[in-house]
């Protein structure tokens, strides 16, 4: 059993970085140690957290003694490899979505996890909005009765002009999907975790709405390391990765659903909004106002309130700060890192798999495959089987 508080590093010191930070120290951590793009960038960074050291490189931060935890919070291509190697080196891993980009590689990080007995896990940190987890425990409990309908969209408009730009639009760096990897896969995790449905069949659009951008990668968003590692500079950047998709799918369990994903829609920063119509009622539950639920029924529509005392167990143990005082993203972040942490103290203590509250590297792999299908369906115009 670990008894000292447990040693964590962070890889990446831009936006999510710092939540992970901020995460890692609520929950009693001690963080070690961060890394950059370069030694310079890393060196800053340490100083702006507060930390007693950089690493020079991300490989010498995830493969090092000084850590027991590494979370990996670099653009998506280096995921696989930094995963792969810290779980090489017997680290518990918290990697960013998406956790690789190629369904082999994430399939490879999810065997390569289970075999190591090793803490593996994805921030799909929207799972932990208390309102998320009352909405699931809702339709889990027969609320809205048999579920007909699951529908919604996550639009942001940080990439609507045509000098937005990020290391995110490079396929090198971001992988060969972008608006769907990026905000789509949170919005599959979040309906599919809430609803117990899987997506087994779809088909979409997608949309290169600016083929051409001009930046040469605005950060992404504040913070002085942000949005570092985007290559181009001047001149126009020719661009192969997706602004936008439409998806109209099918699930496992026999409803049907429509998503729509796009970084540009003017007016729109982080709008994740969904909802599920059963035969009874209807919930919908809205990121950016996320105190709340939409329950609707014939008999009578209601706002439901973030109360402990009127929730679910899992909603009541999520919900940190009483009535009224607003929660909000960052302690998403800080209650996954929570449960992330007690299953490593668990894992350690015990020796055996715990059942995790927390999305894993297989809930993770799962949206890569999902990617895929998106990115498949797009191309050849036709529906396409989702593999379990
Ligand atoms: N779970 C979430 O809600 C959530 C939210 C935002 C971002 N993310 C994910 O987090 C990751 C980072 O996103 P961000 O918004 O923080 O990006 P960002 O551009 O703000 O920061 C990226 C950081 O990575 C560093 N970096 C780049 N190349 C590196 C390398 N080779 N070695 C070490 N560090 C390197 C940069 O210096 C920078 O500090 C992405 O994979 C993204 O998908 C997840």
């Amino acid at each position: 059993m670990i008894e000292a508080p447990l040693r964590v590093a962070i890889a990446g010191a831009g936006m999510v970085a710092r939540l992970h930070l901020d995460a890692a120290r609520r929950a009693g951590a001690r963080v070690v140690g961060v890394c950059a793009s370069t030694p310079e960038r890393g060196k800053a960074a340490a100083e702006r957290f507060g930390l007693e050291r950089s690493f020079d490189s991300a490989e010498e931060l995830v493969t090092g003694d000084a850590a027991d935890v590494v979370h990996i919070c670099t653009p998506n291509a280096s995921h696989f490899r930094l995963a792969e190697l810290a779980l090489r080196a017997g680290k518990h891993v918290v990697c960013e979505k998406p956790l690789a980009t190629t369904g082999g590689e994430a399939d490879a990080l999810v065997e390569l996890a289970r075999g190591s007995g090793l803490i593996a896990a994805v921030p799909f940190v929207y799972r932990y909005h208390p309102m998320a987890a009352e909405a699931r425990a809702r339709v889990h409990g027969g609320f809205v009765g048999d579920v007909r309908l699951i529908h919604g969209h996550y639009l942001q408009d940080w990439l609507s002009e045509p000098g937005d730009n990020n290391w995110r639009v490079d396929p090198r760096q971001g992988g060969a999907s972008r608006a769907f990897a990026d905000i789509g896969s949170h919005w599959c995790d979040l309906v599919e975790w809430i609803s117990g449905h899987r997506i087994s069949a779809l088909i979409a659009e997608a949309q290169t709405v600016l083929p051409v951008r001009y930046g040469s990668g605005r950060e992404t968003f504040t913070g002085p390391d942000a949005g570092a590692g985007h290559g181009e500079a001047g001149g126009g950047t020719e661009v192969t990765t997706e602004d936008a998709v439409q998806v109209l799918f099918r699930t496992d369990r026999g409803a049907s659903g429509t998503l729509t994903v796009s970084q540009v829609s003017p007016g729109r920063k982080n709008r994740l909004w969904l909802e599920i119509d059963g035969a009874g009622a209807s919930l919908a539950f809205d990121q950016e106002n996320p105190e709340s639920l939409f329950a609707g029924s014939r008999a009578g529509n209601a706002r439901l309130l973030r109360d402990s005392a009127l929730l679910s167990p899992e909603a009541a143990r999520l919900s940190v700060l009483p009535p009224g005082h607003p929660m909000g993203y960052a302690d998403c972040f800080a209650g996954f890192v929570a449960d992330v942490y007690a299953a490593i103290r668990a894992e350690s203590s015990t020796g055996q798999d715990s059942a995790p509250a927390f999305p894993t590297f297989g809930d993770a792999a799962r949206t890569v495959r999902l990617t895929e299908a998106v990115l498949r369906s797009a191309r050849s115009r036709s529906w396409i089987e989702v593999p379990r």
